[in-house]
């Protein structure tokens, strides 16, 4: 294997879950989990048809799964609304006044909403969508701020067949658009703004610039939030709040098929052109309701936060449809963790008396970085169970959330899962596995997860290779919008009939994963995936740019920060008003998380003598590491030491 896949991290440290933990779980030995694994492997039939009967069905499955490489069908013929799972069976077991969402605005305002108000309010919008013309496989995207209706316009475009597309409030006009004439979406709900540090982020703005280039959109609903002045297109926009008032009866939850589109959600791969990840109704609900429940050990008084975007897979898996169905209290919370002050979360911890916190490694690193003082203001006691996930957590940052946040006492559930899962994947039992700072330990049930070289062979213990499932799971993608060949290639044209996750592990002497990064061109930058193609064409679309070349370098807050290598053309003078400018220009173009750290410019790209530049190079040049390796293939010897000399940018 390439040296790329050796990894330096040996931790033996090893935490066992506390007896009063274990006492209280859903599954507490390591025997349990064991025999029910083997099952959902070797008799997935009887596992999911015990598990997913927890749910509500309009009608039975015929057969679990329909399992056509690459392509699979889960609990075929079945019918469900997925609202209703989410919604209305709570209320229907008599659960109505529990609080299904606690709300806290960045700017302290707050709400809450019970079941039975949820599901007027899922109903009643969902009607909104009816009375504007929108039916069963049309697609809605949704671009909003973190406020409850988020969580509602989801739930309400599942309630009638519709498909949703949720785009995070923090990427650009320009990213809509591309999603939009991706997805054919004929409606957008979105919002005035949203706050996010203390400032408006105008996304009805966006939304009317991308509109300019996608006319086949007809409806835009607009929530007020902000109550800043926005154009509104007459017979194209309407109010959120003038449209809910009009309807006088919300709209029924009629069953789908298990395999109705449910949602699109795009995310990056190493072309420019980002993934429109297809999810569907009964499997994708399966997987998030069953690990919601096993992970997280949802009890009836648990007050679970999810400190994620409603914009990636996280918000959509473990704050809406995984919780939801479960029938948890959900927190959502709108801001960011540092506004008005860097104890934002803790306070929030403490006034809801969160028992469940699952996080991302970025955000801890942070938190360590602003100072234990803001930690210890507050009480932490309610917090019962933690959780990681977007990226490795490094040892220390693990053992900094153990002990500071978790009192020492939380069992830490460190996830590993994608947006093409669906689900998380690869995770400890919390009241089962011994955890080990910087692994996420075992597959989690139905996952046939291994390592594997590149013809094909599992390799040994503590060596590196390829992760793959080999067996299809229920909240697995179905293919990527629109186009099955992409799909095909990407994910399962590597090894027959198994799926490629892109990145690369290893398993210790335990039989632990390992993640150790991603073996395509996708950086992981605070746990949110980008493409480097992305940002390349995105710089190459600047007039200033002749070419450009994208990597990553280790960054002790971000996991990786976005150095790029930047040719300009003749005549363009390379100074630092131009990095700058570049650096905006990439934010404007696909969002603020896509803003290079470094722009560093260049005579000329290292290429192999086909052309392709030789990332690995430009990696090991921003790492300020020693040029290794074989460069006989380089075109241009001299390149290296000129872009060695080119050093970096000051911002
Ligand atoms: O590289 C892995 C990393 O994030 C990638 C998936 O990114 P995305 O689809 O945006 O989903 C993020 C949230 C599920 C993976 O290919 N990753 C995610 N979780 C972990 C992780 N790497 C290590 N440990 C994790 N717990």
């Amino acid at each position: 294997m390439s040296s790329d896949f050796k990894s330096i991290l040996t931790e033996n440290r090893l935490f066992e879950p506390s007896a009063e933990f274990k006492s209280k779980a859903r599954i507490s030995s390591m025997e349990d989990y064991q025999r029910l694994h083997a099952e959902s492997l070797n008799d997935p039939d009887t596992f999911w048809t015990r598990e997913a009967s927890e749910l509500t069905w309009q009608q039975p499955w015929t057969k679990v799964l329909d399992w056509q490489p690459p392509f699979a069908k889960w609990f075929v013929d079945a019918k469900l609304n997925v609202s209703e799972n989410c919604v209305d069976r709570h209320v229907a077991a008599g659960k109505g006044d529990k609080p299904a969402i606690l709300w806290e605005g960045e700017p302290g305002d707050t709400r809450t909403i019970s079941y039975a108000e949820l599901q007027t309010e899922v109903a009643t919008f969902a009607a909104v969508l009816l009375n504007h013309g929108i039916k069963a496989g049309d697609r809605v995207i949704i671009y909003m701020p973190m406020v409850p209706e988020a969580a509602i316009a989801m739930l309400a475009t599942a309630r009638i067949g519709a498909v949703h597309s949720v785009i995070f409030g923090g990427f650009s006009s320009e990213s809509i658009k591309d999603r939009l004439l991706d997805s054919g979406a004929t409606a957008v709900i979105t919002a005035d703004g949203g706050y996010r540090r203390g400032k408006v982020v105008p996304l009805k703005d966006n939304v009317d610039t991308a509109l300019k280039n996608a006319p086949h959109v007809t409806t835009v609903i607009v929530l007020k939030r902000t109550g800043q002045n926005i154009a509104m297109q007459e017979g194209r926009d309407a109010w959120w709040h003038d449209e809910t008032a009009k309807v006088t009866e919300g709209a029924p939850a009629n069953g789908f098929d298990s395999e109705h589109p449910l949602f699109i959600l795009y995310t990056s791969g190493s072309t420019g052109k980002p993934k429109g990840i297809l999810h569907t109704s009964g499997g994708y609900l399966t997987g998030t309701y069953v690990s919601s429940k096993y992970i997280f050990d949802l009890r009836e008084d648990d007050v679970y936060w999810c400190t994620a975007d409603v914009g990636w897979i996280t918000g959509h898996s473990y704050i809406v449809f995984g919780p939801l169905s479960n029938g948890a209290t959900i927190l959502m919370y709108e801001g960011a963790p540092d506004t008005p002050h860097q104890g934002r979360f803790w306070e929030i911890v403490e006034k809801y008396k969160v028992s469940i916190l699952y996080t991302a490694p970025t955000a801890i690193r942070a938190f360590i970085k602003w100072g234990d003082d803001h930690v210890d203001k507050f009480d932490l006691s309610s917090l019962r169970l933690l959780g990681s996930v977007g990226e490795p957590i490094n040892p220390e940052a693990w053992m900094w959330y153990h002990h500071k946040i978790g009192g020492g006492r939380c069992p830490i559930v460190d996830t590993w899962w994608q947006t093409e899962t669906g689900s998380i994947l690869i995770t400890p039992l919390p009241g089962v596995t011994p955890t080990k700072p910087g692994t996420a330990t075992l597959p989690f049930f139905g996952v046939d997860a291994a390592i594997l070289d590149e013809d094909g062979k599992e390799v040994g213990p503590n060596e590196g290779g390829k992760l793959v499932i080999r067996k299809p799971w229920p909240s697995m993608l179905r293919t990527l919008y629109g186009d099955n060949d992409r799909y095909k290639e990407v994910y399962w044209s590597t090894y027959e009939n198994i799926y490629l996750a892109g990145d690369s592990a290893r398993r210790d002497d335990d039989g632990y994963f390992w993640i150790m990064g991603r073996i395509d061109d996708v950086l992981n930058v605070s746990g949110h995936r980008l493409g480097t193609a992305e940002v390349e064409s995105a710089l190459v679309s600047h007039e200033s740019v002749a070419e450009a070349a994208v990597v990553g370098r280790p960054d002790e807050l971000k996991g990786q920060a976005v150095v790029a290598f930047v040719t300009v053309k003749g005549g363009v003078d390379p100074t630092p008003e131009l990095a700058a400018a570049l650096k905006k220009h990439v934010a404007n173009v696909i969002g603020a998380i896509a803003r290079p750290d470094d722009i560093r410019f260049a005579a000329g790209l290292p290429k192999t003598r086909s052309g392709k530049i030789m990332r690995r190079l430009l990696k090991e040049i921003c790492a300020g590491g020693v040029i290794k390796g074989d460069t006989t293939t380089l075109e241009d010897l001299n390149v290296i030491a000129s872009l060695q000399a080119s050093g970096k940018d000051e911002d």
